[in-house]
């Protein structure tokens, strides 16, 4: 993962643009296309993402005549292009004549056309048919000037993560040989002897299938990984007929990347992108959806191993799939923005350019609204373009954070099953829970994956991490070891990766570095209630915790709960390690007390914000730039001294920032 587009004219230069649908207008509109993207300072557009029944109208029969004006025209206008492989959905006449591509659900019911992403991840028939769509338009467009890169399918799994067919099971059983090499080995790993289960040989299993119960929970959680790898398959093969025919034009898919999108492990797709993109919608179910936005873009910079990486889609106003769907308020399609290219984007995208006059997506935002273009949407727009311009110190430039937030996405399916302590238990709470006062810290954060290398950091923060394999644990403990602050929430180390539960007491895999074992889960139903040693309440979950290590003190105990179960007992406990410190937190605390605790935390850990501020305002450091973002209504003031990017004057040694405003400054 080294390159990035290959700007026409080599100068390097943000990206900015749209995915670009031309093909649902006629050509006069594609001259008012390019003219207005040229007033917008668009600089990228993805074109053709759903383009396959227009380019192959039938079998075999391919036709790129309008594609290849519109890559001309595009060209002609000094807009690169990131050219889809087309391969999102396939047409109808492919559907018609292999059925067997549809997906099918749990239930046995076929996902029939009409909608999109009609395929099942496991079918080797889409396969070699968008494959070979992928080396037409590769082939077709090698040469192209206005070719900078190559966009394969699009959102994989956004609508079919998961299929069931008779093809799916097939795949799914060679893959299980592969994990497993003997059907003892699987028995072993899923439990079989529970409710009868055991198998007699790889045949006999199936994809978890709509059952009259609780499925087998390994079963399900293999049924994860396999889906998963085998969309990855589909985007490999597309990538490897792309790398033979155009070597050097980079190659990407969007990701999802986000605490909502649970079935793709972007942690094994980062590493085989050529640059990683990503789309991220703000999150509608979220009183503040800018730490969510913040969440998704520190892992997608997680995924590209801290390179620099596309948001390839967001919206500019409204989206339409919501429940009630607002538009953005004046200076947040900025603000948005400005927080992805903070944390590490070096391009902007939209979905889309112009708003579609019919299909499902019609009442969705984009560049060039329904309105046209005297829009307050399109002037933001504009100014985005203007701004984004201005920036060019900042492309390419890291983050060096010295906090992570361990984040995996198989420790989310496991621990997201049925048959738990609580049902209502959710990763993504438990992770934002210590995401989000950190964002308001003002403290930079990398969000991780399970795997990677902890040594830089001074605080590992590792919330509800239920399934951990022994090598990541070690690597935790590791980090503990050699110095960091490590801070373990409840519901961690519970399993192992076959989801078997370590026994001898939670949290199993860290009871040695935290030094505490917990005999039970507490916990709690709504109206019951556990109040704290510093009179604070704790309202979902606890533990019945014991010190079994005489280095362990504790810092807050269980005061009172529901038939005195754990008064006097340990809540929040640290236990030197190495030169390090392990904490363990067993209840979801209250807002003020975990804010209270993260404070001496970051406090003996030695991490400050990226600046000293006062008021409401996002800061963060990417290289020797401080990026402000004020998303309150009041001003706000931050200590930084430098040159301003987007006034392009001196500042310091203070800084006003006014309400709902921004500022990029470089240092020094
Ligand atoms: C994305 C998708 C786009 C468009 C957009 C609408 O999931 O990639 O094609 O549907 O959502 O928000």
């Amino acid at each position: 993962m080294t390159s990035w587009v290959k700007w026409p004219g080599g100068h390097p230069r943000f990206g900015y643009g749209a995915d670009y649908n031309p093909d649902q207008w006629d050509r006069e509109v594609w001259q008012e296309d390019v003219a207005l993207m040229q007033k917008a300072g668009v600089t990228i557009v993805s074109l053709g993402i759903f383009m396959w029944a227009r380019v192959e109208p039938e079998d075999g029969r391919f036709d790129f005549s309008p594609y290849d004006e519109l890559m001309d025209l595009l060209h002609a206008h000094g807009i690169a292009v990131c050219l889809a492989t087309g391969t999102a959905s396939p047409p109808p006449w492919l559907v018609r004549a292999h059925p067997e591509v549809l997906p099918v659900d749990a239930a046995g019911s076929v996902l029939e056309f009409g909608a999109r992403q009609s395929w099942c991840p496991s079918s080797r028939v889409f396969m070699g048919y968008a494959t070979r769509l992928a080396r037409r338009v590769a082939e077709h467009y090698r040469d192209h000037p206005a070719l900078a890169a190559w966009h394969v399918s699009n959102e994989y799994g956004c609508h079919n993560a998961h299929c069931f067919c008779p093809t799916s099971a097939n795949e799914f059983r060679r893959w299980l040989t592969q994990r497993y090499g003997t059907v003892d080995e699987l028995n072993r790993a899923w439990g079989t002897d529970f409710w009868s289960q055991r198998y007699a040989s790889f045949d006999q299993v199936e994809p978890p299938r709509l059952a009259p119960t609780f499925g087998n929970p390994t079963q399900a959680l293999d049924f994860a990984r396999f889906s998963s790898d085998e969309l990855l398959a589909q985007y490999v093969a597309e990538r490897e007929v792309l790398r033979e025919v155009t070597p050097g034009v980079p190659v990407t898919t969007n990701f999802m990347v986000g605490p909502n999108t649970k079935w793709m492990d972007y942690w094994r797709w980062g590493p085989e992108q050529d640059l990683v993109s990503n789309d991220h919608y703000l999150d509608e179910e979220s009183a503040e959806p800018e730490v969510v936005l913040a969440f998704s873009a520190d892992l997608t910079r997680g995924c590209a191993r801290g390179e620099p990486w596309m948001l390839m889609e967001q919206s500019t106003s409204a989206v339409n799939w919501g429940r009630v769907n607002t538009p953005k308020v004046p200076g947040q399609l900025w603000r948005n923005s400005l927080a992805a290219v903070a944390r590490g984007a070096d391009s902007i995208s939209y979905f889309q350019w112009r708003a579609s006059a019919a299909g499902a997506e019609k009442f969705h935002s984009a560049m060039v609204p329904h309105a046209g273009p005297d829009s307050r949407v399109f002037r933001e727009v504009c100014q985005e373009g203007a701004r984004l311009a201005g920036l060019t110190p900042l492309l390419g430039q890291r983050s060096d954070n010295r906090v992570a937030v361990l984040f995996d996405y198989q420790s989310w399916w496991a621990s997201e099953q049925d048959a738990h302590p609580r049902q209502d238990w959710r990763y993504r709470d438990a992770v934002l829970a210590w995401y989000e006062p950190l964002w308001r810290s003002n403290v930079g954060v990398d969000v991780v994956g399970p795997d990677a290398d902890l040594g830089r950091y001074d605080l590992v923060v590792v919330p509800g991490l239920y399934l951990v394999t022994d090598a990541t644990a070690t690597a935790i403990a590791d980090a503990a070891e050699r110095g960091a602050n490590v801070v373990v929430t409840s519901f961690s180390g519970i399993v192992d990766e076959d989801d078997r539960v370590r026994l001898g007491g939670y949290p199993g895999a860290f009871r040695d570095l935290v030094g505490v074992r917990s005999e039970e889960f507490v916990p709690l139903r709504p109206g019951q209630s556990v109040t704290l040693s510093d009179g604070s309440t704790v309202s979902s979950w606890a533990e019945d915790l014991t010190v079994v290590d005489d280095a362990t003190t504790v810092v807050l105990a269980y005061a009172s709960s529901p038939g005195g179960l754990l008064d006097g007992k340990p809540a929040v406990t640290v236990r030197p390690a190495g030169v390090g410190r392990a904490w363990y937190v067993s209840a979801d605390l209250a807002a003020d007390t975990q804010r209270s605790l993260l404070a001496q935390v970051l406090s003996e850990a030695g991490i400050g914000p990226v600046a000293p501020w006062t008021g409401a305002l996002e800061l963060v450091r990417r290289g020797d730039h401080v990026i402000a973002i004020n998303h309150s209504d009041g001003a706000a003031e931050v200590e930084v001294a430098g040159h301003e990017l987007l006034t392009d004057t001196p500042v310091g040694p203070r800084l006003v920032v006014p309400a709902g405003q921004t500022a990029v400054v470089r240092i020094g």
